[in-house]
């Protein structure tokens, strides 16, 4: 319809891809105008990670309560939004479904356009509200607990997939180490905690991928060293508090060197000079100080959201939605959620996976 891309004005995002259930108001894809996310640590730290099926039903069991309050703080009604944005995929389908059908059923009530937004693009959605500066084209990192890759983001086409982890996610090791070492769930913040009193040269673990070439990622071999080392100090009940944060700073070394050194390839390959780090290990302090102190060295600029739009929330996915709706997009109420769906593809609109 040849429509001039604009922004819709008040979108209120829906985010339940995995632990975490979220609703936000955004104006204008930049001004949060509410953020509200319920988490469910408690629900599933006894078992040391997310279990899908508890995820699913505490998401169904404060969905409307999150829904609300995100409305309630912004002092915005049903009437007066102009879209619904809701995480189709990737992530688990059952808390999916639960954000997804209440959306669905929302927007049908308020009589608005719905639409659906790739998580990940999401969360790159994140990094450009937060820093206004961030302008296409840039280097995108996600981290987070299921995806660890590199993207090239355009301003005007889908961003690009340059390399991904052959394995397991960086914050999935993050939290994998975390159970090794005995320090809970989640496991990221509780290592990164650790480290700060441990030597990051107490062991030297592998750093993961290192005679590679290219930009993809493995983090499998690293959670293994990890192991071995806790065996060769005699398991976890002979290591002291000490101990494990040496255990915990050298992983947390080795890993964050990993997404450092692919960075910085990245960049020379791609001719670019910034780079916007995004998913919950964004909330990393190594990371976010080691990154920033190679930028101002070589000469490219960081950008980190603030830590509470790096782990999952749904400005993010209102911020997404906003710009995907003011092009005129929008889903019907048939949506169905995705458990894997690589970025700039769409198959709740009935393409191929
Ligand atoms: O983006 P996110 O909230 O959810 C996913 O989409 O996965 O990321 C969660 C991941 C978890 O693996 C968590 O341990 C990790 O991010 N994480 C961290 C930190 N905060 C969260 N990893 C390292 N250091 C942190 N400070
Ligand atoms: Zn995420």
């Amino acid at each position: 319809m040849g429509r001039a891309a604009s922004i819709a004005e008040q979108v209120l995002g829906i985010e339940s891809s995995c632990d975490e259930m979220a609703a936000a108001v955004v104006r204008s894809g930049r001004q949060v105008l509410s953020s509200v996310v319920s988490s469910q640590n408690d629900v599933h730290a006894p078992y040391g990670g997310v279990v899908p099926e508890l995820a699913s039903r505490d998401h169904a069991r404060v969905v409307s309560a999150v829904a609300e309050a995100a409305l309630a703080d912004a002092g915005v009604g049903l009437e007066s939004l102009d879209g619904i944005a809701v995480t189709a995929g990737p992530g688990l389908v059952g808390s999916l479904l639960v954000g997804l059908s209440f959306a669905k059923a929302l927007a049908y009530r308020a009589g608005c356009p719905l639409v659906a937004v790739h998580h990940l693009a999401g969360h790159l959605a994140a990094a450009e509200l937060a820093d206004p500066g961030l302008a296409a084209p840039y280097l995108g990192l996600v981290v987070s607990g299921g995806h660890t890759a590199l993207y090239r983001v355009e301003a005007e086409a889908e961003p690009r997939l340059l390399g991904q982890t052959l394995d397991d996610a960086v914050g999935e090791a993050f939290d994998k180490v975390a159970k090794l070492l005995g320090l809970g769930f989640p496991g990221g913040p509780a290592v990164s905690r650790s480290a700060q009193s441990g030597d990051p040269q107490a062991v030297n673990f592998p750093r993961p991928m290192a005679k590679k070439r290219g930009l993809d990622f493995s983090y499998s071999g690293l959670k293994t060293a990890v192991a071995l080392e806790v065996g060769r100090r005699g398991g976890l009940a002979k290591m002291s508090t000490a101990d494990v944060a040496d255990v915990a700073a050298s992983f947390e070394a080795a890993a964050v060197e990993s997404l450092r050194v692919r960075v910085r390839r990245a960049l020379r390959s791609e001719g670019l000079d910034q780079v916007a780090v995004v998913g919950g290990v964004a909330a990393n302090r190594r990371l976010r100080a080691d990154l920033a102190a190679t930028g101002d060295r070589d000469g490219f600029a960081v950008s980190f959201p603030p830590p509470e739009l790096c782990t999952d929330n749904a400005v993010m996915i209102a911020a997404a939605g906003a710009r995907l709706l003011g092009r005129g997009e929008s889903d019907g109420l048939g949506l169905s959620a995705f458990s894997r769906v690589p970025v700039g593809q769409t198959p709740w609109r009935g393409e191929s996976v």
